[in-house]
């Protein structure tokens, strides 16, 4: 079996669990990133929502990349963390008003504005201030990821974006707004997507729609008549990687994707081109290190009972998602199978079942990889756990 390596005797020293990322892959992925974005209306925003970790959203700032962000709480972690403000961009279907300020009188570079409610509220919260809030639209495009429904949002039933037909009336509101200035569309349809047709879908989609909007003829808050132009175009973030193989693929396809968007997007020289990647940026650098408390003799079962559990890291609970699990003590031992499963008082605390790993001893170190996206940022205290630390590659 190939496990990765991991620097045992400082995860000996440590209380478990923790989340521990590995720089060099965070690194290296960021170069591989850089060097498929390097047209300059190429933007990328990294979605803190994956993981919000303070050395981690450092390092991404620092190779350049923007921020998307879904709170103002979101908004405050990009700022400390040194992301420009001209970079950031603030979705969320409900923003509040206190965040909505927060982020105008910060100065970020857009709204990705998910109805004509709240472009009313921006606006007006905007003129109160003397300033313009420049919005992208969020259009619902209606096309299916094909990814796990609970992360699924692109499809007419989900509560996100814009629906198409709205869209006219939208951009017509932008222009009749006192204190808004139209950028252009934004759009995300789902997350984990490692096909990439959903995305050819979407580049199409977008093609039309931009023809749409800029065919409309708006009147400004003056009464003149305007010609909308997108010059912005958002595709939101999805891009998958693969859970199965952290050692042979710790690198996302980005190649391909931007390969995706290179071909079918209609891209004029006048337009800006950005995307909101979380998970196939952090994912492959983070793993939770846990130690065996039990292994269990059940009565058709064994159980290996580690002390991480749901709370810590929930995505196999909520999305049935699996993380590949390794025996880095012991990782020449005879492999059998187990049931790995955590210490919460929930049947769903269950990390993989039937899976064959090295023979585990209580006291073992195993590691779940691939959790550096959405695996610490979705920490609780259920059961009145305390939430998972994290340690660093670069032991900070
Ligand atoms: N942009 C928007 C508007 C989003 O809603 C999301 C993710 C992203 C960008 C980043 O998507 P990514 O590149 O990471 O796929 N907790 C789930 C994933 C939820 C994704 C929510 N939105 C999980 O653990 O799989």
């Amino acid at each position: 079996m190939i496990t990765g390596t991991f620097p045992i005797d400082q995860f000996r020293q440590t209380d478990t669990p923790f989340y521990f990322y590995d720089m060099t892959v965070l690194r290296d992925t960021l170069s591989t990133l850089q060097a498929e974005t390097s047209d300059p209306r190429y933007h990328v925003h990294y979605a803190i929502k994956a993981c919000a970790t303070d050395t981690i959203l450092r390092t991404i700032s620092e190779a350049g990349i923007g921020a998307d962000c879904v709170s103002g709480g979101e908004v405050k972690a990009a700022i400390e963390a040194g992301f420009p403000a001209n970079k950031i961009v603030f979705a969320g279907v409900a923003k509040s008003d206190k965040e909505i300020v927060y982020a105008l009188e910060q100065g970020i570079f857009c709204f990705n504005v998910e109805s004509m409610e709240e472009l009313e509220v921006i606006s007006l919260l905007a003129s109160e201030r003397g300033k313009t809030a420049r919005v992208c639209l969020r259009v619902n495009p209606n096309i299916d990821a094909h990814t796990h429904d609970k992360i699924t949002t692109g499809l007419s039933e989900n509560k996100f974006g814009i629906p198409m037909r709205f869209l006219p009336e939208a951009v017509q509101l932008c222009y009749r707004l006192p204190a808004i200035e139209f950028l252009g569309l934004h759009f995300h349809i789902g997350s984990q997507i490692t096909d990439m047709t959903p995305f050819v879908q979407l580049a199409h989609r977008i093609n039309e729609l931009v023809k749409v909007v800029e065919a409309l003829s708006c009147t400004d808050e003056e009464g003149n008549s305007v010609t909308p132009t997108v010059t912005h175009i958002n595709v939101g973030g999805g891009l998958g990687i693969l859970y199965e193989h952290p050692n042979h693929f710790p690198i996302p396809n980005f190649k391909a994707y931007f390969d995706t968007w290179r071909k079918h997007l209609q891209l004029r020289p006048d337009q800006h081109f950005h995307c909101e990647l979380g998970r196939s940026i952090v994912a492959q650098c983070g793993n939770l290190i846990t130690r065996v408390l039990y292994v269990k003799k059940g009565e058709n079962k064994q159980f290996a009972i580690v002390d991480a559990g749901m709370n810590d890291l929930i995505r196999p609970a909520m999305y049935g998602a699996f993380h590949r699990v390794e025996n880095i003590t012991h990782p020449d031992n005879e492999e059998q199978l187990y049931d790995i499963v955590g210490p919460v008082c929930e049947s769903s605390d269950v990390f993989v079942e039937n899976y064959h790993i090295a023979a585990i001893q209580r006291g073992d170190i195993l590691v779940m990889r691939s959790a550096g996206a959405y695996g610490e940022t979705m920490a609780s205290q259920y059961n009145l756990r305390r939430l998972p630390g994290h340690i660093t590659s670069d032991f900070s």
